[in-house]
């Protein structure tokens, strides 16, 4: 069983896929802390209705960034956990943390990358006028959204669609995939519908 965290700064529909796939027994892990940046997060209501342990925790209160991410590994170390998960969370991950966590630790963004990293990337690919868009799941390095792509799935964007419709397809199958690329991280078993080759569309 993998001693997992999730890290995430809004509405955390992505953590509760992952909560509902460790209760419906297909994801494999134990999910020992939901950190969060943002004390008004919507996430931190499903934490309690999942009775799972949340860190809230403030850049502002610390000197600097080391001094904010040694705070989240002793949070992280005092509960063993193994494997961090991004799921919304609006903050690059520093050296700290990446030294602790080196190659255990994975992202969900929502575009083709390396097409449209970084803030509101449903807007940048409609902006863009693309017909083709979807998500990412990558291993994280110190670039915005620049590690090495485990899985990435197409979504098409249609005409008429409004940026909310797009939101909306993406977010339903990143519900989906990220429980199921998580499992197949922590188990290595191969399965159909997720393969493990690197960049691998599917
Ligand atoms: C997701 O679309 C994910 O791709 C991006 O942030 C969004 C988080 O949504 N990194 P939620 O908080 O999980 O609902």
């Amino acid at each position: 069983m993998k001693k997992i965290a999730v890290f995430a700064s809004g509405s955390g529909s992505n953590f509760q896929a992952i909560v509902d796939a460790v209760n419906a027994g297909t994801l494999d892990a134990e999910i020992r802390l939901l950190v969060c940046d943002q004390p008004s997060a919507i996430v931190l209501q499903r934490t309690q209705e999942a009775k799972i342990d949340s860190f809230c925790i403030s850049p502002k209160d610390f000197t600097d960034k080391t001094a904010f991410e040694k705070e989240i590994v002793q949070q992280l170390k005092s509960r063993d956990v193994e494997f961090i998960v991004l799921a919304g969370y609006m903050r690059l991950i520093g050296s700290t943390i990446l030294q602790e966590y080196a190659e255990s630790i994975v992202n969900i963004h929502p575009s083709l990358l390396p097409a449209f990293p970084g803030k509101d990337a449903i807007g940048q690919a409609m902006d863009a006028g693309v017909q083709i868009s979807g998500l990412t799941i990558h291993y994280v390095d110190a670039g915005m959204d620049t590690g090495p792509i485990i899985v990435q799935k197409e979504i098409k964007i249609h005409e008429n669609d409004t940026r909310d419709d797009v939101q909306k397809r993406i977010q339903q199958a990143e519900h989906i995939c990220y429980p199921k690329v998580l499992q197949e991280l922590f188990t290595k078993e191969t399965t159909n519908s997720v393969p493990r080759f690197v960049g691998k569309v599917f």
